[in-house]
């Protein structure tokens, strides 16, 4: 047996175990495939796990950037308390990905709490910051170009409350991220990522890797500093 499959039956067998069907997020994964977008989704158990996180931080406000089909977003939303006091803006610059989302997160009964805002992140993250303010999300979920990584991360760094995390996935890219020299746009920019991480005085980080039914990959975690967290 070749590694992915064993990492694939793996996936499927505690997905099987530990997540279980579920109406609105296969739904959301079928609608997504059936609208012709790529599988690039977090996978279920990954999905569960930024469950479990916002859940664990008791997130009310929670930033992703990164759309898709909204299945993250339904995972992330369904952490929070219902709205007003819960919500959740997701960040996607594809029209049609933010349809398939919105309508993701209406068939799961989410649409009073995410919000899908259409546009490149870059320029509705400025546009949200005017609006809402410094410091406005407990957790930020990091999920769209990988170039931009490092400009998403400073960002999150304003826009996430002192003590709050900032979640960045696919930051392992088949062990590529470990090549100094790589001049992959999505390697390059990942690298930025971690040297802003690394700067950035006060920043408690660390980064998994991880295998699965998405392959060899990784993820970040960091906690924004201030309000005594410590580094
Ligand atoms: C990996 S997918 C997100 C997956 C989603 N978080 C999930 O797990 O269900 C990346 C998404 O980011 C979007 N994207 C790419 N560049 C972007 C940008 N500049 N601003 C906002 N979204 C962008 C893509 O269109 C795509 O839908």
């Amino acid at each position: 047996m070749d590694d992915k499959q064993r990492w694939d039956d793996v996936d499927n067998y505690l997905a099987g175990i530990l997540v279980g069907e579920d109406e609105a997020l296969d739904g959301a994964l079928e609608a997504s495939a059936k609208a012709g977008l790529p599988a690039i989704s977090v996978s279920p158990l990954q999905g569960k796990f930024l469950n479990l996180l916002a859940r664990l931080m008791g997130a009310r406000r929670v930033l992703e950037i990164g759309s898709l089909g909204g299945y993250s977003a339904i995972w992330l939303a369904r952490a929070l308390p219902a709205a007003p006091e819960g919500k959740l803006i997701s960040l996607e610059v594809e029209p049609r990905h933010a349809e398939v989302a919105r309508a993701n997160i209406a068939k799961a009964g989410l649409s009073g709490t995410a919000e899908v805002v259409v546009g490149a992140a870059l320029d509705t993250l400025p546009r949200i910051s005017k609006e809402l303010g410094p410091a406005s999300f407990d957790l930020t979920f990091i999920d769209a170009d990988k170039p931009n990584n490092p400009a998403y991360f400073k960002w999150a760094l304003e826009l996430t409350r002192p003590g709050g995390a900032i979640v960045v996935d696919n930051v392992v890219r088949d062990g590529r991220v470990a090549e100094a020299s790589s001049s992959d746009p999505m390697v390059v920019g990942t690298r930025q990522l971690f040297d802003a991480v690394a700067a950035t005085p006060g920043v408690a980080a660390t980064a998994l890797q991880t295998v699965g039914a998405k392959g060899y990959d990784g993820f970040a975690i960091a906690i924004v500093p201030g309000n005594g967290a410590a580094a």
